[in-house]
C-alpha cells in the first residue's frame, strides 16, 4: 500500500476531461488544486494552472476539455500533452505544467509527494489556492 494520501478511484477520473481536487501543503497548510487527468498507463496529477498565464485555471470546477489525449486551456487554446504536461500548441509551446507525483495502486490514485496531503475532491475552498501563482505578473507574452 503506498504510503501516501488515497486521492480518488481511477474509475474516477474522466476519459474526456479532468477531475479536480485539492490538496494542502502539509508545512504551510496552503491549499492547491490540481487536476487529474488519464494517461496512456495510468494518471497523472498537474497543478491548476496554464503555463501562459499562471492566474488561469486549466479546470475552472467543470473539467478541462481533453482533445486527443491532451489538455486544453481554454483561454487562449493551448494544448499540454496528458501523459508529460508539454505545451506542444499555443503561447507557451514548450512549457511544462508543474506535475504533483502520484501513484496508482489497486485502481486507486494516491499521492506520491510526502509534502502534501488530500484535502477534498472538488475546488479549494480556502480561496488561497496557488497566491503566489495567481499575479499577473507570472504571465508570459500577451
Ligand atoms: S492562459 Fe492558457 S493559453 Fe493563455
Amino acid at each position: 500500500m503506498p504510503a501516501g494520501d488515497r486521492i480518488a478511484d481511477v474509475d474516477a477520473v474522466p476519459d474526456d476531461s479532468t477531475l479536480l481536487v485539492t490538496v494542502a501543503d502539509r508545512e504551510s497548510d496552503e491549499e492547491r488544486e490540481v487536476v487529474l487527468v488519464r494517461t496512456g498507463d495510468g494518471v497523472a496529477a498537474w497543478f491548476n494552472y496554464c503555463q501562459h498565464w499562471r492566474d488561469v485555471n486549466l479546470d475552472t470546477g467543470d473539467g478541462a476539455a481533453i482533445r486527443d489525449d491532451e489538455l486544453v486551456c481554454k483561454r487562449h487554446g493551448a494544448t499540454f500533452e496528458s501523459d508529460s504536461g508539454e505545451c506542444t500548441f499555443g503561447p507557451c509551446e514548450g512549457a511544462v505544467l508543474d506535475e504533483l507525483p502520484v501513484e496508482i495502486a489497486d485502481g486507486t490514485v494516491f499521492l506520491d509527494d510526502d509534502g502534501y496531503g488530500f484535502v477534498r475532491v472538488g475546488a479549494s475552498e480556502s480561496g488561497e489556492d496557488d497566491d503566489i501563482h495567481r499575479s499577473t505578473e507570472s504571465r508570459i507574452g500577451f
